[in-house]
C-alpha cells in the first residue's frame, strides 16, 4: 500500500476548487485554491476584490484572462502540486500570450520575487496580506510588467469586505476571525507566510454571521490558525496587547466571549471553529460550548506528538500530561464532544519510544478523526535551521502508517457507537454517491447519509436514525 501523508477529509485539506459567479467587464478570472480552510476563505475575499473592479469568474480555463492560484506551503508536496499545475498553465500561455498568471497565498509569501525567477510564466506574486493591492498590481501587469506585493501587515483582517461565497453549498460558510500566528512551532512555515497574529473586530464577525443567516446559511466555521488566542482590544497585533491602555485591557474580548456573542446573535445557526491550540484553549470556552446548543460538539485539537520531549523540540507550549488533562476536562464538561487531531510522524530526532508515546496517547483519547502527516522539512523554519531531519524516510512512512491504522480503528469504534441513535443532521446537499440521498453532518461533524423523502431540502435540520456505518460515514433514515 502506498502511504499518502494525510488521511482523507475534503473540507480541510481541500482539493482544488474553482468558481463561477457574476457578470461585468468582460475579463474572466479562474481562481484555484489549495491547502487549508483559511486559503479557501481568502479566495472568497480575493473574488470580492476582483468582482468590484469588474472581473467575473469562470470555471473554464479556456475562457480565463487571469488565472490565480491560491497556494499552500505547509509541506513540500503541497508546493510540488502547485509547480505541476503551473507547468500545465505554461501550455495555455503559449496559445494565449495575453493570459495573466498570478500566485497568491503562502507559497507567494515564502518565495517572494524568487518565484518570478523560478517560474517564468508567472506575472504576479501576492502574499496573504496584500490582496487589497490586487487592482493596482493588475494594472502593472496590463502594462507588461510583473508585479509583486508580499508585505505582511500589522492590522489587515479584511474585516470590511463582503466575501463572494465560492463553490459552496449555500448552507455552510467560513468566517475568518484571526490572521497570522505567533506560536513559532519549529516545524511550521505559517508564522513566516502569514505574519503575526491579529484579530478581527467582533462586531464585523457578528454582522457577517447575521448576513449569512439571512442569506440561508445554517452553519458557520470561525477560522483562524489559533482561534482560542482570539483577542480584540480595538485592533492591532496580539503581541502589542501589553501596550494597550487600561480601558482597552478592561474591555478586551476573548474567544469565549466572541463565541457567546455569535451564538446569541444567530441562535439558529450552527457554529463550529477551527483550529484550537491546546495551550490556549480555556475552560471558559468549554463551558460556553456546553451552554449553547448551537455550538457544535466537536473540537479539532492538534497535538502533533504524544511525547513531551518531541513537543518540546517542536516548541509546542504544553506537555503530554497537560494535553491529557484538557482531554479529561472536555470529556467531563461535554461527554458527547467529538475530537480530532493533527499528528506529525518522524519529527527531528524522534525515537521509537517517542513514537510509541504518540500511539499510546491516541489509545487514551480515541479520536474520532485525524489528519496525519510525515514530517516535511520547510526552508527557513527553526527546525530546518537548527535540527537534523534525521528520521529515515522508510521509518517515517512506517510510523505514519501505524498512526493511520490506529486512527482508522478508533474512527470505526466511534462510528459504531453512533449506531441505533437519533442524530440532528443539517442537510448540506446530495450525497456523493446518489442524488436520491442527502448528505449532512451531526453536531460531532460525522457525515450522515440518508434517503430523500421529498419533504426536506438543503439547509434543513432533520432527525435521522442511524442504522449502519462505514469507517467514515453514518447511514440512516429520516424519522
Ligand atoms: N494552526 C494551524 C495549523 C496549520 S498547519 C491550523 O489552523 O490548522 C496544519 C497541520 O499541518 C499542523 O497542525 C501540522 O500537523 C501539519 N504540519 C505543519 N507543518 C508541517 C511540516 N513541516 N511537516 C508535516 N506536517 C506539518
Ligand atoms: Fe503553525 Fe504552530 Fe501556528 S502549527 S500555524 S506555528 S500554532
Amino acid at each position: 500500500m502506498e502511504i499518502e501523508d494525510k488521511i482523507i477529509d475534503e473540507s480541510r485539506q481541500g482539493e482544488a476548487i474553482n468558481i463561477e459567479s457574476g457578470d461585468k467587464n468582460g475579463k474572466k478570472l479562474f481562481l484555484e485554491s489549495y491547502g487549508c480552510q483559511m486559503n479557501f476563505s481568502d479566495s472568497e475575499i480575493v473574488a470580492s476584490i476582483l468582482t468590484e473592479i469588474g472581473y467575473s469568474t469562470t470555471q473554464s480555463l479556456d475562457q480565463a484572462d487571469l488565472i490565480l492560484l491560491n497556494t499552500c506551503a505547509i509541506r513540500e508536496k503541497a508546493e510540488q502540486t502547485v509547480r505541476n499545475r503551473l507547468k500545465h498553465f505554461n501550455q495555455l500561455k503559449k496559445i494565449k500570450p495575453s493570459l495573466t498568471i498570478g500566485v497568491l497565498g503562502c507559497m507567494a509569501e515564502r518565495l517572494k520575487d524568487k518565484f518570478l525567477e523560478e517560474e517564468h510564466l508567472v506575472d504576479l506574486v501576492v502574499g496573504p496580506d496584500a490582496y487589497r493591492d490586487l487592482p493596482n498590481l493588475l494594472k502593472e501587469t496590463d502594462d507588461g510588467r510583473s508585479a509583486v506585493n508580499v508585505i505582511l501587515s500589522k492590522d489587515e483582517t479584511y474585516a470590511d469586505l463582503n466575501p463572494v461565497r465560492l463553490g459552496g453549498n449555500g448552507v455552510t460558510a467560513f468566517v475568518s476571525i484571526t490572521r497570522g500566528c505567533d506560536n513559532m512551532c519549529t516545524f511550521c512555515v505559517v508564522p513566516f507566510t502569514r505574519g503575526r497574529e491579529r484579530s478581527r473586530d467582533p462586531h464585523s464577525i457578528v454582522q457577517e454571521s447575521i448576513e449569512l443567516y439571512n442569506n440561508g446559511y445554517r452553519e458557520i466555521t470561525l477560522l483562524g490558525q489559533n482561534v482560542d488566542s482570539y483577542l480584540w482590544y480595538g485592533g492591532g497585533l496580539k503581541k502589542d496587547f501589553k501596550k494597550a491602555t487600561e480601558m482597552q485591557k478592561a474591555t478586551a474580548i476573548h474567544f469565549a466571549q466572541l463565541l457567546e456573542m455569535v451564538a446569541n446573535a444567530v441562535p439558529k445557526m450552527r457554529i463550529r471553529f477551527s483550529t484550537s491550540n491546546p495551550q490556549d484553549m480555556s475552560r471558559e470556552v468549554l463551558h460556553t460550548m456546553a451552554k449553547h446548543k448551537n455550538i457544535c460538539k466537536y473540537i479539532h485539537l492538534p497535538v502533533q506528538s504524544g511525547s513531551t520531549s518531541v513537543l518540546n523540540r517542536m516548541n509546542r507550549q504544553h506537555t503530554r500530561e497537560e494535553y491529557l488533562q484538557l482531554i479529561d476536562d472536555i470529556r467531563e464538561i461535554m461527554p458527547e464532544c467529538a475530537l480530532s487531531h493533527d499528528m506529525i510522524a518522524g519529527f527531528c530526532g524522534e525515537t521509537e519510544a517517542e513514537h510509541q508515546e504518540t500511539l499510546s496517547l491516541m489509545e487514551y483519547v480515541k479520536y474520532d478523526f485525524g489528519y496525519m502527516f510525515a514530517y516535511s522539512e520547510r526552508p527557513g523554519t527553526p527546525a530546518e535551521k537548527k535540527m537534523a531531519d534525521d528520521v529515515l524516510d522508510d521509518v517515517k512512512k512506517r510510523r505514519l502508517r501505524e498512526i493511520i491504522e490506529l486512527q482508522q480503528k478508533h474512527s470505526e469504534t466511534r462510528m459504531n457507537a453512533y449506531l441505533g441513535k437519533i442524530h440532528e443532521v443539517l442537510i448540506e446537499g446530495n450525497s456523493k454517491k446518489s442524488d436520491k440521498e442527502w448528505m449532512g453532518r451531526n453536531t460531532q461533524n460525522a457525515v450522515v447519509v440518508f434517503p430523500k423523502t421529498g419533504t426536506e431540502k438543503p439547509g434543513d435540520f432533520v432527525q435521522v436514525k442511524v442504522n449502519a456505518c462505514t469507517s467514515a460515514t453514518l447511514i440512516g433514515e429520516k424519522i
